[in-house]
């Protein structure tokens, strides 16, 4: 990050509803023009840490910065941001123009620069031919994109999105997102997104927050959030990941009935220690003839997606998931029927050797 002072600060940041503890204390920072993104399964507490840099929310503890500046005790209202909420409402009497142009007619804008504004807004979203129709007379798409508008027309320095782009079918989803990114280009905006969509948060993030359970796991960038997790939760949960427990012993990685497997063990890592070496389907090989350090397994299951094969091999007790491009190299595979004998290999550099506690720290060694 550069020096600059970032967008939002977060200092020990944390929420109990009563005895829950729902965020555990947090430091983040998030940069100016940042596209920052949160993921994380149902309940792990994204809303609620959106809400707390809003104001919405109270913290339990900690102090949020926005532009270097405290705002613990500052309003919403007063705070440079805006927040889509993942159940927004429109006001049902106002039309669609109507509703983006609200908070600038709040803030008294000048009619000709008010108008410019929400026009582009609307444009934005394309939603310029509703400007007259009221939210009842719309698609839940069409209000979404609606809500959409009214969170950027103001330009605020922050704008936090919880799942804006859920009630889009694909497509429109896409030109969205593309839209999304010009505006943040363009304008100059912080935006703070939770989505649901891993390859949303890939495509569009500079980095990504991993949350699990309130916690935190990994802040990175999404090359680095699918290359190199540091914990199982989070290679499990961006993108698909073969999850291999192991056991260190004399500074090899041991799979039970497949013996030492390829894995870059991080310097330090104890002898005995239980761990999970994580390996992407994609970094795997897989052929009908014996490879040099491979394992042999049969095929339990093989499913055509068109671009690609997924194969599911049974190594011993390991199930492995391999997926291999069609065409070329897997004609010879694409002859075998399930129950066809095959050896299946990875680099070592792809075998990545993660404590085999869900969301325990990186391992020693492993980098931050
Ligand atoms: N006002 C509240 N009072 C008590 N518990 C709450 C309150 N708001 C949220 N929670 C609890 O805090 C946890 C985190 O909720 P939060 O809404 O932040 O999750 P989320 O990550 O946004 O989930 P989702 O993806 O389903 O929107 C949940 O267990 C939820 O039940
Ligand atoms: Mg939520």
């Amino acid at each position: 990050m550069t020096t600059q002072t970032p967008a939002v600060r977060l200092r020990g940041i944390t929420k109990s509803f009563g005895s829950n503890l729902v965020v555990e204390p947090l430091d983040l920072e998030i940069g100016r023009n940042e596209f920052f993104s949160i993921l994380g399964p149902s309940g792990c507490g994204k809303t609620t840490l959106m809400r707390m840099i809003t104001g919405f929310e109270t913290p339990t503890g900690g102090s949020v910065e926005l532009d270097g500046k405290t705002v613990d005790r500052v309003s919403t209202r007063e705070r440079d941001l805006n927040m889509l909420f993942q159940s927004y409402a429109l006001f049902p009497h106002l039309s669609v123009y109507e509703n983006v142009a609200f908070e600038l007619r709040v803030r008294k804008t000048a009619k000709a620069e008010l108008d410019t504004r929400v026009r582009e807004a609307l444009a934005l979203v394309r939603m310029e031919e509703f400007a007259a129709r009221k939210p009842a007379e719309l698609s839940g798409g069409q209000r979404q994109r609606v809500a959409l508008a009214r969170a950027v027309v103001g330009r605020p320095a922050v704008v936090l999105l919880d799942e804006p782009l859920g009630a889009l079918d694909q497509k429109l989803r896409k030109e969205m997102q593309f839209e999304l990114k010009r505006l943040q280009r363009e304008v100059g905006i912080t935006f703070i997104y939770v989505t649901h969509d891993q390859e949303e948060a890939l495509t569009m993030s500079d980095r990504i927050a991993v949350m699990s359970r309130g916690r935190v796991l990994q802040v990175a960038s999404p090359i680095e959030i699918y290359d190199a997790p540091t914990s199982r939760f989070v290679a499990g949960f961006i993108g698909s990941c073969n999850l291999i427990d192991a056991v260190v012993e004399s500074g090899r990685v041991v799979v039970p009935g497949l013996g030492a497997v390829p894995a870059t063990l991080p310097d330090g890592t104890a002898d005995g220690a239980r761990v999970v070496v994580a390996v992407r389907p994609e970094r795997m090989t897989l052929s009908d003839q014996p490879i040099e350090g491979g394992f042999a397994g049969v095929i339990a299951e093989r499913v055509f997606l068109g671009d690609e094969w997924t194969y599911h091999v049974k190594a011993g007790e390991t199930e492995l998931t391999v997926r291999v491009p069609s065409g070329e190299t897997s004609t010879a595979l694409a002859g075998l029927p399930e129950g066809g004998r095959v050896w299946a290999a990875w680099p070592a550099a792809a075998g990545r050797v993660l404590p085999a506690d869900e969301t325990a720290s990186p391992l020693i060694g492993s980098p931050a």
